[in-house]
């Protein structure tokens, strides 16, 4: 731990480590920075010269990424004459940039633009028919779009093959007006993270093939959830939006930070896996796969609970909320059944790599295990109650509680899933997390909870 010393930037006094990065200070206490290279998990590159500061006893502005603070440092990051090389410097970077904003899918979430607003608002020395041109549309692979003309060379989408995935995919080939990025002769973008690029570009040079042209990020709502991929519960944003009407619909899914689980990262099959939970959705109550009312469905069940006393077998998804598992262990010593959770099903080493993804695919299998949940395939079952659970079993009747649309069965009751309800999930490193709830639908599916009270009453 190095030393904490004093810094005075703007006036005021701050406390910082002795040798640390200056901008990482001028983040952490909201200090108005611009930036386009810099990224705390890339480092410093120094390449973009957005960042400059005025630090005094130094003859030039100087670039806060590649300054450490030291004692008695004095910073000015505000003054009349760094607002004016920031300036000069943001005109360089537009000289070429095509201004397609209005069609441009990172406009309103754009550092450019912010940038712009903040310290350019400059009369463009440039007209249109001089800007040198670039490939408008890439496919460099892996879902992620190039528009060459928007790029500003920052080169954090080629530091991340090369320090994060090592897979070195991509470079910036070129000199001048003619540099741009590029992926390596006869090479795709191809990596299990590759889509992390589009979250790291800060403008809308690097976007991903299945969000762009599908919502304005301006309307999109946004929740702090876990995903359900694996066991690694990497924290994510869940982007969403309810039109006047229609159902919330997901539009994408992306990496929330967190230092202790996944860092600034997702992997790009948990990123995609928001589709899963719109698609082939159970949505209605069935018996004897017709549909029906919920007071005959839970007469039906009541019966069946009653008839199969001391014989019922409960099945519980290793995927599920703490707070469901919790209550179906409860429920389960109510009625007198056997609770399971086979976990077997989860495995797959195929999956596991040396980054975040774990060979076990339950987000919440810690909790099973924590509550002593027996975790082996159950044997001679009369009546099965299944929540969620993804392998069907032998048995005289089989009941299910599910998200998803699945073989035939006695009685078929909808569920909610994650992202309808809130809820808490321990990682596999024992890190409890919360998952808000993020969808809300014109006609929901109760959750878990819900269906137990109905039960009971
Ligand atoms: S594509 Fe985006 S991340 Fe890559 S160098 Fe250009 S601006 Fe930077
Ligand atoms: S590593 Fe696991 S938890 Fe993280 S994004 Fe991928 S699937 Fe989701
Ligand atoms: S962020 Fe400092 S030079 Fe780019």
């Amino acid at each position: 731990m190095r030393e904490m010393i004093d810094i005075i930037v703007d006036s005021k006094t701050y406390k910082a480590q002795n040798g640390s990065l200056l901008i990482d200070l001028l983040i952490r206490e909201k200090i108005k920075v611009p930036y386009f290279c810099y990224h705390e998990s890339l480092g410093a590159d120094g390449n973009c010269r957005m960042c400059m500061v005025e630090i005094e006893g130094q003859k030039r502005p100087q670039i806060a990424c590649d300054t450490l603070i030291k004692p008695n440092m004095q910073v000015r990051s505000n003054s009349e004459n760094i607002c004016k090389v920031r300036t000069d410097i943001l005109e360089l970077e537009l000289i070429n940039h095509p201004v397609d904003c209005p069609t441009c899918d990172q406009a309103g979430e754009c550092s450019l633009q912010d940038f712009y607003m903040d310290y350019g608002l400059h009369n463009t020395k440039i007209t249109i028919q001089e800007k040198v041109k670039h490939a408008k549309h890439v496919d460099l692979g892996s879902n992620v779009m190039l528009d060459q003309e928007r790029c500003v060379l920052c080169a954090r989408c080629t530091r991340f093959t090369d320090k994060i995935t090592h897979t070195h995919e991509l470079g910036i080939i070129g000199r001048g007006d003619e540099a741009k990025v590029s992926t390596m002769p006869g090479r795709k973008l191809d990596n299990p993270y590759a889509m992390n690029v589009v979250d790291l570009c800060p403008v809308g040079a690097l976007t991903s093939k299945d969000f762009r042209f599908h919502q304005r990020v301006w309307f999109l709502q946004t929740s702090n959830s876990v995903c359900h991929g694996c066991a690694k519960g990497c924290n994510i944003y869940i982007d969403h939006n309810k039109m006047k009407y229609q159902d919330d619909v997901i539009y994408r899914f992306r990496p929330r930070r967190n230092d202790a689980v996944n860092g600034f990262f997702i992997c790009d099959e948990g990123r995609l896996s928001y589709k899963d939970l719109q698609e082939n959705r159970q949505e209605s109550i069935l018996l004897y796969e017709e549909e029906t009312q919920e007071n005959k469905a839970l007469q039906e069940l009541k019966n069946l609970i009653e008839n199969y006393k001391e014989k019922i077998t409960l099945i519980v998804d290793a995927n599920l909320f703490t707070d469901e598992i919790e209550a179906l262990v409860a429920f389960a010593k109510s009625i007198s059944a056997t609770l399971y959770s086979p976990l077997e099903i989860y495995k797959d080493e195929n999956f596991k790599d040396d980054m975040l993804k774990s060979a076990n695919r339950a987000a919440n299998y810690k909790t099973i295990e924590n509550l002593n949940i027996n975790t082996t395939l159950p044997t001679k079952n009369a009546l099965v109650i299944n929540f969620n659970h993804p392998l069907d079993f032998e048995a005289d009747v089989q009941i299910n509680f599910t998200t998803h649309k699945r073989g035939k069965n006695r009685l078929t009751f909808p569920i909610a899933a994650f992202s309808e309800n809130a809820g808490h999930l321990t990682n596999e490193d024992s890190i409890m997390q919360e998952c808000q709830k993020a969808v809300f639908k014109n006609n929901p599916a109760p959750t878990i909870v819900e269906w137990l009270q109905k039960v009971r009453s």
